[in-house]
Order: C-alpha cells, then structure tokens, then sequence
C-alpha cells in the first residue's frame, strides 16, 4: 500500500488494512458532511477577507465544495475508508475538482478544530430538530390534559392507591418534565455555541486569521477562548448525553406507566392499533410494543453517555484519537431520543382513558381517607395527628366490614369518634376529593384546565 496522500509525506508505506479498519471514520462521520462543508465555505471567506488566500481561490473552493455537496446528497459520491474521515473525504474530491487551490483550504486550521466545529455544528441542529419533535409531544400531552381534566383516576405512591387525582394532571406532571428535559437541552445548546474553528491543531495559528468572523457566519455566538481546550472539549457532547439520558429516563417512566395502564388487570387505558401490535399464536393480544421500547431505550442512550464519559476520563490535553469515539454514541443517542419523542407523541395523542375502570380501582385502597382526616381538622378542630389515628381507626373498621369508607353507617362512625355527623360524607367520593385540592399545583379540575392553558403558553409558543 502507498503512504496515504493527505498526510504520507514522512512515510514509506501505508497503513496495514486492520489499521485502516480501526482507523477510518468515515462510515459514520459522513452524517457531518453538510456541517464539514459549510465550516470550510466559512473558513475561505474569512481567509479572502483576511487576504491569506485570494478570491478566486475562496470562489473556486466554493463551487467546488457546492458541487460535493451536490453529488453527497445525490448519493454519487464515492465515500472512501482510505482517506479515513469526512474532512479529508471532501478535501481529496475538492483537488479532484478544482486542482491546487483545494490546497489552500486547510491554512490555518486542522482536522482538530474542524471536527470539534462540524461535531457543534450537528449536535446544534440536532438539539434544534429535537426541540421540535418535544414541542409536538408537549401539545399531545396537553390537549390530552385538557379533555380530561375532569376523569378521575386513582394516584399512586408505591403503586398503592393513594388518592384520587385526575387523569389531565397526571398527564401534565409529564408535560412538566418534558419542560424540564427541553430547558436542558436549550442550555447545552447555548454552551456548545462557540466556534474552535481557527484553533488549528492546538496552539492557534501566525496566520492573521478573524476567528470571530468565521463564528458568526456559522451562527456561533463567537469564537472559543483558548485554542488547547477548543480541540480537546467534548463536555458539549458529554453534557448533550446527560440531559438526553434524563429526559430518556422520563419518557421510560411514562411508557412504563402506559404498559401499566394498558394491561387487562388495570384498562385505564386504550391504546391504538397504530401504536401496537398482534401476537402471532394467541388471536385477542394488543401488546405495547412501542411503549416497551421507549421503556427499553434508556440502556443504549445511558450507554452512551456512560462510553463517552469513559472515552474522555483521563484523556491528557489535547486532541487524542480516542475521541473520534464520541460521535457513534452521540449519533446513536440522538436518534434513539428522537424515536423515543415522535412516537410517545403519537401514542399520548391516540391514548383514550377508560374513566369506567379508574372509577372501579378507586373503590379499593381507601383513596379518600386523607381528606376524612382533614375533615375531621376542618369541621371538629382535631389536632392533624389526632385526626390521622381515627381516620386509620375507621379504615380498620371498614376493613373488617369489606367496604369503602363511603358504606360505613354514619352510628358505626361515630363508635370510633362520637362527634363524627352526617356532613363527612360529603368529602368521601373520590369527585368531591380531586374538586377540593384547588391549592396551587393540586389536582382540581378547574387547576388542571388553568394550568393545560398556562403549559401551552409557556411550552407551545
Ligand atoms: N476523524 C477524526 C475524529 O473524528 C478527525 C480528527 C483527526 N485528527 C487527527 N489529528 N488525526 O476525531
């Protein structure tokens, strides 16, 4: 094998096949080829403008660089292992098309800056497509809320039923989480926001170059301070995994909470044809295979940030091959986060609640006992503590009997607290409970109605 033509000049013989195996990138760093493309254009207009190249120069690199860009995108390039990534894939074809001058390009930069730029540069538009595919869950998630604020379901803590709440607020617990999980991402995306193009290899270059020019034609917010850390920092990509390992997190928790739901022994829900499937040898199966898999994913996506915080731990400055491990976890992780996010959207939108069977689950479990006991602060001025030991001495009571506490006689309640009177039924159905939790956050439905509008303004703006 020859030396290799980008960089062979001190070597005799090229790279053996397995190192070119363990080497190249270019089967998955090729996803940055439009971000590797515009960064270059960026680049020969800031060497133009700064006189290091001249123009026809900067004007041949750029019809040059269209037309890769073209022949990319009409799948009639030839990507080759032998040229390692996408940076020297697209410098070889552009001395293929426009000779010398493709030369030039690379002055005052080197493939350290130029991948830490292109990895931003993507990891930027991912974060911006992400975005909008929450915002599509965040509305299913609310008009959801919204249309059901009124059905009652039991809540749960230890998976016990622990008091009636509606199903619109349970569905904007998550509308709150998802609101979380974009905020994260948003604050990745303003740290990454700076440029390293122009930190060359490591030190920054003699050449009079205008780094803040080339960060704001790339829509960064300005260039990076200090050309060691500008090829060594991953912690954008590292800080993408972790607010994508939480918010993967939170859509697992609802997915698991959906298989719950959709299960026979609770159908507090139906799910979709669309959003599940058959079972090849038993006829009546409508298994949550979608929501299993966002329940599944959070595996491979804390993997990832787990391989690349292992990748970089250690790692002396500056840029070191290693890193080229950064961006198969970071692809992977995104685009599983975003599967995770379009189809939770589709199944939250065709998920109908069945208020029939949440009703049933509320007769067992004693789900209005907290607000008997506050009855009992309320109305007979109980101490709360006080309170709590007759309400758990009627609970006993209606155990022994095998009812609710809504069936017990008025004469059977009064054996555990003589002042108990008529009016304590009046706060044991589980409608009158969620009514009255009208505190700032509670369960109401009027709060639920108030606080869907309010998502929508603040998430769906
Ligand atoms: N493919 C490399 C990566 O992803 C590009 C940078 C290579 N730089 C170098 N000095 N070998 O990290």
């Amino acid at each position: 094998m020859s030396a290799n033509e980008m960089w062979g000049g001190r070597f005799a013989g090229g790279p053996a096949a397995i190192m070119q195996e363990i080497n190249a990138s270019i089967d998955f760093d090729k996803r940055m080829y439009l971000q590797d493309i515009l960064g270059s254009k960026a680049h020969s207009d800031m060497l133009a403008a700064t006189g290091i190249i001249s123009e026809q120069d900067r004007d041949e690199i750029h019809r040059g660089l269209t037309q890769i860009q073209e022949e990319i995108e009409a799948d009639k390039f030839e990507f080759s292992a032998e040229l390692e990534d996408i940076h020297m894939n697209v410098e070889a074809r552009l001395k293929e098309i426009i000779g010398d001058a493709a030369g030039r390009l690379h002055t005052a930069r080197s493939r350290n800056d130029q991948v830490a730029t292109d990895f931003r540069l993507w990891l930027r538009d991912a974060i911006d497509s992400l975005d909008a595919q929450y915002a599509d869950l965040h509305k299913a998630l609310i008009n959801k809320a919204e249309k059901h604020a009124d059905v009652v379901m039991p809540g749960f803590t230890h998976l016990q039923a622990a008091q009636p709440v509606t199903f619109g607020h349970h569905l904007l617990a998550y509308a709150e989480m998802v609101g979380r999980d974009r905020s994260r991402l948003a604050d990745c995306r303003k740290r990454l926001n700076e440029c390293p193009l122009g930190a060359a290899a490591l030190a920054g270059t003699s050449f009079p170059t205008d780094r803040h020019m080339t960060a704001k034609a790339l829509g960064f917010d300005g260039p990076t301070r200090n050309s060691m850390d500008s090829v060594a920092a991953r912690d954008f990509a590292m800080e993408f995994l972790a607010a994508a390992s939480i918010s993967a997190v939170h859509l697992s928790r609802l997915a698991e909470e959906i298989v719950i739901w959709a299960s026979q022994q609770f159908s507090f829900v139906a799910l979709s044809d669309a959003f599940t499937t058959g079972s090849s040898i038993m006829p009546q199966k409508k298994n949550p295979d979608a929501a299993e898999l966002i329940r599944a994913k959070p595996g491979r996506i804390i993997g990832s940030l787990n391989a690349l915080l292992i990748v970089m731990k250690g790692l002396p400055m500056t840029y070191g091959k290693d890193m080229q491990e950064d961006k198969e976890v970071t692809f992977d992780a995104a685009d599983n986060l975003s599967l995770c996010v379009a189809v939770m959207a589709g199944m939250v939108e065709d998920m109908e609640p069945r208020p029939e069977f949440m009703k049933a689950a509320l007769v067992n479990g004693f789900p209005t006992a907290t607000d008997l006991a506050d009855w009992c602060v309320r109305v007979l001025n109980m101490p709360f503590r006080d309170a709590h030991h007759v309400t758990g001495s009627l609970v006993a009571l209606a155990e022994k009997k095998e009812c609710g506490l809504e069936d017990l006689s008025l004469a059977d309640m009064q054996t555990v607290e003589a002042s108990i009177t008529e009016d304590v039924f009046s706060v044991l159905s589980s409608e009158a409970s969620v009514t009255s939790r009208t505190s700032y956050g509670g369960t109401a439905p009027e709060n639920v109605r108030a606080m869907a509008a309010e998502a929508r303004a603040r998430f769906l703006k």
